[in-house]
């Protein structure tokens, strides 16, 4: 992303310090730290087993450390390990504060409930109480994530791949998140279909000011989306920094083989 970034608070929305996890005696990541902003998008690049997915499980404490911690700056302005949160202040960040899209929607949405059930529910989440107003809510983000308000009450099985991940972004902001992670959300999705998706993320994203960390192999999402990068390679961090500067001038060997095969595809 060509514009540049530049936190207006000092202390940083999210912080992570010496992530580690392994999964038994393999491992998913090390030695990680990161900063990231209000209304800042990192993106977290690398091939396949590097270890992007563990390290976003560790963010959104999907997955506990083996070692290190993450911090969470609350709504209240205090900085918070989110090991020691309650099970309750946990599950309000993740209904609340954050967004998570995931690759395969099934898992992000649930399949059985209406596309505009999908959405309202997350409202319902956060106290909003009156049907009419969840009904319009819903209504005014599908047309937001340009899915026909005709469509509120068909299950997203009957929807295709790009239908499904819009309607996942829609359920994901529709309770206007602060902070959003995203594991491949445009995989697998036709080239055309996957443009649409990254305009309209890239859109939403400058509208609410989100902060985002975005999973991604392609680094032309990355270029597209992110203020910053950073390069994953065996589960270890081996490059980072401005998104453009990353990518017009890699330092290390690997990322500049990443970018050269990019380049020559
Ligand atoms: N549930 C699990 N059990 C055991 N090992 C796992 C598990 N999930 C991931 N791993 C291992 O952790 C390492 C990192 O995997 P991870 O899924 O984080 O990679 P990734 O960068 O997201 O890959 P991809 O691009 O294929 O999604 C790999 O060696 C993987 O085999
Ligand atoms: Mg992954």
């Amino acid at each position: 992303m060509s514009t540049p970034f530049e936190p207006n608070e000092e202390q940083p929305l999210l912080q992570a310090e010496g992530l580690t996890h392994y999964y038994g005696r393999r491992l998913g990541c090390r030695g990680i730290d990161l900063e990231l902003h209000e209304g800042e998008v990192l993106a977290i690049v690398g091939e396949s087993g590097s270890g992007k997915s563990t390290l976003l499980k560790l963010l959104s404490t999907e997955l506990p450390p083996t070692s290190g911690q993450v911090s969470y700056r609350m709504r209240d302005g205090a900085m918070r390990d989110l090991a020691t949160l309650s099970e309750a202040e946990r599950r309000l960040l993740l209904r609340t504060d954050w967004g998570f899209v995931r690759q395969h929607a099934e898992e992000g949405l649930r399949m059985t409930v209406s596309a505009g059930g999908n959405v309202g529910e997350r409202l319902m989440a956060v106290g909003w109480r009156h049907f009419g107003e969840i009904r319009d809510e819903a209504g005014d983000w599908l047309d937001r994530v340009e899915i026909a308000r005709t469509r509120m009450d068909d299950d997203p099985r009957t929807f295709s791949g790009g239908m499904r991940q819009r309607l996942q972004i829609a359920r994901n902001l529709v309770t206007r998140p602060r902070l959003v992670f995203m594991d491949e959300p445009t995989g697998g999705l036709d080239v055309s279909v996957q443009a649409r998706l990254l305009d309209l993320i890239r859109s939403l994203v400058a509208e609410f000011g989100l902060a985002a960390v975005i999973v991604t192999h392609d680094l032309s999402v990355a270029r597209l989306l992110s203020h910053r990068i950073m390069v994953m390679k065996e589960g270890e961090v081996i490059e980072a920094g401005l998104t453009d500067q990353v990518l017009d001038d890699p330092h290390a060997p690997y990322t500049q083989l990443l970018v050269s095969s990019v380049l020559a595809a």
